[in-house]
């Protein structure tokens, strides 16, 4: 039985005065991957940016190994092992694809140091690209090189969030496939995924949210036991 690696707990978040996550709870298991699904404004952006500290939880916990990282800052929950690859994809675009790279290493004790051959392993592609700048890559490249980036943090959970948003379906393949292959190298990820299918197909735990709160949470398994799902919280008819 997997251990519980991040947990949240009745998490709430306001922009504002704006009220946007109502209590959402559920745990990300070690070593799994956890896709977060729900229609435009469903709140997945937000739980993330409340994740990684860009937002502030206004009420409930958030727990990596069961401490606390609900009050800390931003860079120290990064520290702590949680890193956000951000909607939108953007990177250093006047720096080089090696420069992006180098400047997101941080040095943590785990069991396998990310590192820039072991990114370019992952990203073949960001290696013949290692001197070009990063405001030239296509979108795929730019989102390899934002995933690479967040690699070089040496994350124990990694959050992507919508990485194949506006990517042509060649590529959205090829971002999947890294993504699978990060998850078989026993990193955990939540990954934030418009498509239930490859939701489906990459994720352990499916967790559905609804207007800032959770609508179902249960594995691949159980999504096709409730088929009304799809139509009622994810805009698939
Ligand atoms: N910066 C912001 N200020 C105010 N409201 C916001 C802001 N960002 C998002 N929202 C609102 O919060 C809700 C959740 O948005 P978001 O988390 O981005 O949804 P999702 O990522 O699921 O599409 C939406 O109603 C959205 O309009
Ligand atoms: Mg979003």
């Amino acid at each position: 039985m997997a251990t519980e690696l991040l947990c949240l707990k009745n998490v709430h978040a306001h922009y504002g005065s704006s009220h946007v996550l109502h209590g959402v709870s559920f745990s990300l298991k070690q070593g799994e991957l956890l896709a977060l699904l729900g229609r435009n404004g469903a709140g997945k952006t937000t739980t993330m940016l409340t994740l990684s500290g860009l937002l502030a939880a206004s009420d409930g916990e958030i727990l990596l190994r069961g401490k606390r990282m609900d009050k800390l800052s931003p860079e120290a929950i990064a520290r702590q092992g949680i890193r956000l690859v951000p909607q939108g994809r953007r990177v250093f675009a006047n720096l080089s694809v090696q420069e992006n790279l180098e400047v997101a290493a941080q040095r943590r004790e785990i069991p396998a140091p990310w590192n820039l051959a072991r990114v370019y392993d992952m990203f073949p592609q960001l290696k013949s690209r290692a001197k070009q700048r990063a405001g030239t890559l296509s979108g795929g490249e730019q989102q390899m090189l934002v995933i690479g980036r967040a690699l070089m943090g040496n994350p124990d959970v990694l959050l992507l969030d919508e990485p194949s948003e506006g990517l042509a379906p060649l590529i959205v393949h090829e971002v999947n496939n890294s993504i699978r292959k990060l998850k078989n190298e026993g990193l955990s990820i939540i990954l934030v995924e418009q498509n239930l299918q490859v939701a489906q197909d990459l994720a352990d735990q499916l967790v559905v949210l609804n207007i800032g709160q959770v609508a179902f949470d249960g594995s691949s398994e159980e999504v096709v036991a409730e088929p009304e799902l799809a139509t009622r919280h994810l805009g698939i008819f």
